[in-house]
């Protein structure tokens, strides 16, 4: 059953995958030699210290950009067709290469040239489609100790590559009363402006905005009406994950006249850099790679990608495709990546997020809910979803109770599809006589579940003749669905369960009264829409979302497991309300709106990109890997009910208990994560030894693609310094290393306790220890098989301090012989 992805992934782009002529010109990107990239040329120092930012505007480096630049060229030039391709662009801040548009033959051409490294094609990105800062307890907790809602972030810039922002939004207008100064944060501000994107959107709070639309040209399929060429965005994605991770704090939310409360960013004083890649009708990796590329040049604190690749890359290893690689030079570069996990869950093997360097976020789901309820003439209740009115009388007074499929206009001149019938799509397909002043109950049908229905044209439908409210029902033929609630224009409600539907038609034909030919003559069946407006907080939370991608990680398009952990962490993503922008292009229910309340593992990620933020301005000093290790060690995997974890799986409505494949390390504890005791960290040569260590993997390749050699690696990939432990093939027993090291400002003794995975014993070594302020402490992980296993099993080792500190390490591991 995949009907609950119509409710969920309304950003769904679909990708070309027609044979189309051979010679058609596709979009590359390339890798060369010839120098380092701009950002690790000559005398810079290797690693950008925090605070220190590279002046790519100095002499020098403009004289080797240039030359870099000139370079691409000439090896177009001398390689290719004169006419038969394009430049896109030159990347040459991070690394040296370039993106083209041009034939497949050309390109193999290309690939044999000297110099060329590395060619990949564009196979294009998807996005991964408030109340969050209380569940995670940030009002009383961070913000406090960071000066207030009014100071929590501040200075803190947030670079996110998405499609772009809608910048008339209260969520990132300028406060008067507590301006947003330019020079607080030194960000070389560019701001492109265009259509929907005047001069003055780059307010302080939007430092910086740019757009990169030469790989969306190039593939012939920009809407003019609709791809906008600004910074502008007319999706809403993009505006609702920059206002998750800096929002302004205390926004009305205000949608269809009803007021749901207010929302914040994490960090609501953190600043916005907008890179626009994505358009409503195409996303390329050459857009979001030139982003990306301008956003480590930039020099943003943090990179948030709801965005990337939806399937891992056909012919290398997985963390090195060009997005993993520009991830990896903006960690090298002192940026804190945070990437979606990727909504392709809840099977295992599902996540897009792969490497050790960037942040990987699985979504859950929070203690909020809008329950709704239709209530029959015989009393009995019915829960469903719908931020809606009640029908008139305030949800008692009972109407008329009218199935679709018997209010269709006898000799009508109309086609009789679903789309019309079932699914209410067309008011004149109805008797307007018998539907006007009654409840009437639409069926799901073919056309939601190949998306070409919608939830809009049901209410539009209703509005036109006169419903008191429609019932949006399962469709028994089809099964469950998830609904998500989205505001209604008329009192409505969707009933997700099949069962439920069976239980109301049930109710529905007693009550209904049929000639010898089963026409309805009359209609005896009542019914009353309640509440849906009215959120409850008191649900057990939080669950990991179903279409949230699992674990485990692995290495290739096989399938072949790697012995890291993946996803990083579990962040809020369902049902998140965050600005959005009224052009809606993509979600047509939400047109007009200022607000948008959706869901998936596009919504968690800005999540952790704020709470890095709150992390950075409390210590500025720390590197992306430590602020990484402070949220994973100090993660929950307890619920509110104080019980563990659950998770959504392939059957609706059953839970089972969540993993690290679902949850990571667990649900980000902003107030834990800036006083952590100890960190794992891990820097660019740890994660070249990690990648060498890779089994099979041939070291000339990895010179090739990222510009280094392999000049040590570990004994086992499980040695890079994470905090966790994974092991995909346990055989007999291992030895993992681990260092962490002292970032509170006191001595600390730790001890250590474990709850092994099933079959596997664990001891550590030391068992205890004592460790200074800034000190560092060696420790070994030793795993031993005590029973072989088909599938992973999970545990956890956790340190306690004697100041109370707590560090949880989770394990998984398969154990295959003794
Ligand atoms: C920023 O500018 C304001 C005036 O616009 C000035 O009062 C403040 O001292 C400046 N701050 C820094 C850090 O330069
Ligand atoms: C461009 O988008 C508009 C608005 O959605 C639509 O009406 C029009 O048909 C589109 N044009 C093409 C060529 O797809
Ligand atoms: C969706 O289903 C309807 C009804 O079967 C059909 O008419 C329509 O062409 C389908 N659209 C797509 C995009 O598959
Ligand atoms: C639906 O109803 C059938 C029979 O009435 C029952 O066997 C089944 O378990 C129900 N399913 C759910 C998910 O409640
Ligand atoms: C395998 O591990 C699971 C728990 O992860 C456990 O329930 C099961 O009994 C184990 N199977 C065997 C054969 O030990």
């Amino acid at each position: 059953m995949t009907v609950s992805l119509r409710f969920r992934f309304v950003f769904l782009f679909l990708f070309c995958t027609i044979c189309v002529a051979e010679e058609e010109r596709k979009i590359y990107l390339v890798m060369v030699e010839g120098g380092p990239p701009v950002a690790f040329f000559e005398d810079n120092t290797v690693s950008r210290k925090p605070g220190k930012k590279i002046d790519f505007d100095s002499e020098v480096l403009k004289a080797h950009a240039k030359h870099l630049e000139d370079s691409h060229d000439q090896l177009l030039q001398s390689t290719l067709d004169e006419g038969a391709y394009n430049k896109l662009y030159s990347y040459k801040h991070i690394v040296n290469g370039f993106s083209v548009h041009t034939t497949p033959t050309q390109a193999k051409k290309l690939k044999k040239a000297p110099g060329v490294k590395f060619i990949e094609k564009d196979r294009g990105v998807k996005m991964m489609t408030t109340y969050t800062p209380n569940f995670l307890g940030l009002p009383q907790g961070v913000w406090t100790t960071e000066g207030g809602d009014s100071n929590a972030g501040e200075g803190i810039v947030i670079g996110l590559v998405d499609t772009g922002i809608n910048p008339f939004h209260p969520s990132f207008a300028y406060d008067p009363w507590n301006g947003y100064p330019r020079n607080r944060t030194q960000f070389p501000g560019v701001c492109d402006v265009g259509p929907h994107f005047p001069k003055s959107s780059c307010n302080g709070k939007i430092v910086s905005a740019r757009f990169f639309a030469a790989g969306a040209q190039a593939t012939g399929k920009l809407n003019a009406s609709i791809d906008i060429l600004s910074p502008y965005d007319s999706v809403g994605h993009g505006s609702h994950t920059a206002s998750t991770a800096a929002g302004n704090h205390g926004v009305p939310v205000v949608v269809k006249g009803s007021y749901y409360g207010k929302a914040s960013g994490m960090a609501p004083r953190a600043r916005i850099a907008v890179y626009k890649a994505i358009y409503p009708s195409i996303g390329t990796r050459t857009d979001v790679i030139a982003a990306m590329d301008q956003a480590i040049k930039d020099g943003v604190d943090i990179l948030s990608l709801s965005i990337g690749p939806d399937e891992p890359p056909e012919k290398t290893i997985t963390m090195l495709s060009m997005f993993d690689i520009f991830m990896l030079f903006a960690h090298k570069a002192g940026i804190f990546v945070v990437q979606a996990a990727g909504n392709r869950g809840p099977g295992p093997y599902s996540t897009v997020s792969y490497s050790p360097w960037a942040v990987g976020v699985a979504s859950c789901d929070t203690d909020r809910t809008y329950p709704s309820s239709l209530v029959l003439g015989n009393g009995q209740r019915f829960n469903g979803i719908g931020l809606s009115g009640p029908s008139f009388g305030a949800g008692l007074l009972k109407y008329k109770l009218v199935l679709a499929k018997d209010a269709v206009v006898a000799n009508g001149n109309f086609p009789r599809t679903p789309q019309y019938i079932d699914e209410c799509q067309h008011p004149e397909a109805f008797d307007p006589v018998i539907v006007r002043q009654s409840v009437v109950i639409c069926m799901f049908s073919t056309g939601f579940s190949n998306g070409t229905s919608t939830l809009k044209d049901i209410a539009n439908t209703g509005r036109a003749l006169g419903f008191i409210g429609f019932v949006f029902a399962a469709n028994p033929s089809y099964g469950d669905f998830i609904a998500e609630p989205y505001p209604f224009s008329i009192p409505g409600i969707v009933i997700p369960k099949a069962n439920d539907t069976q239980m109301i038609m049930d109710y529905y034909e007693k009550k209904t009264e049929r000639n010898n030919k089963g026409v309805a003559i009359a209609y005896h069946g009542r019914a009353a829409i309640g509440e849906g407006r009215f959120a409850k907080y008191n649900t057990k939370a939080p669950i990991v979302s179903r279409s949230s991608s699992r674990g485990p990680n692995f290495i290739d398009i096989k399938r072949n497991p790697i012995d890291l952990l993946k996803p990083d962490i579990l962040a809020p993503g369902h049902s998140i309300w965050a600005a959005w922008s009224p052009m809606s292009v993509k979600t047509p229910i939400l047109e007009g709106c200022n607000f948008g309340l959706i869901s998936g593992t596009s919504m968690a990620t800005p999540h952790i990109a704020g709470v890095a933020a709150l992390i950075k301005q409390r210590h500025p000093s720390w590197s992306p890997s430590m602020i990484a290790s402070a949220m994973a060690t100090t993660a929950t995997t307890y619920d509110n009910r104080g019980e563990p974890i659950m998770a959504q799986g392939r059957e609706l409505y059953k839970l089972h208990r969540s993993t690290p494949f679902d949850h990571g390390a667990g649900l980000v504890s902003a107030t834990n994560a800036l006083d952590p005791g100890l960190v794992f960290t891990s820097g660019f040569d740890d994660y070249m030894s990690f990648l060498c260590s890779i089994p099979n993997t041939d070291p000339d390749f990895i010179k090739t693609t990222i510009g280094e050699p392999c000049s040590h690696s570990f004994r086992s990939p499980s040695d890079l310094n994470v905090p966790s432990v994974t092991i995909s093939s346990l055989k007999g027993s291992q030895l993992v290393r681990r260092i962490v090291k002292n970032v509170a400002n006191a001595v600390e003794t730790y001890v250590y306790a474990v709850v092994p995975p099933h079959g596997v014993a664990i001891e550590l070594n030391p068992p205890w220890f004592t460790i200074v302020p800034q000190g560092t402490q060696d420790l070994e992980v030793k795993l031993i098989v005590t029973q072989t296993n088909d599938s992973f099993s999970h545990g956890e080792i956790i340190l306690t301090g004697s100041l109370k500190h707590i560090v949880r390490i989770p394990i998984s591991v398969l154990p295959i012989s003794m």
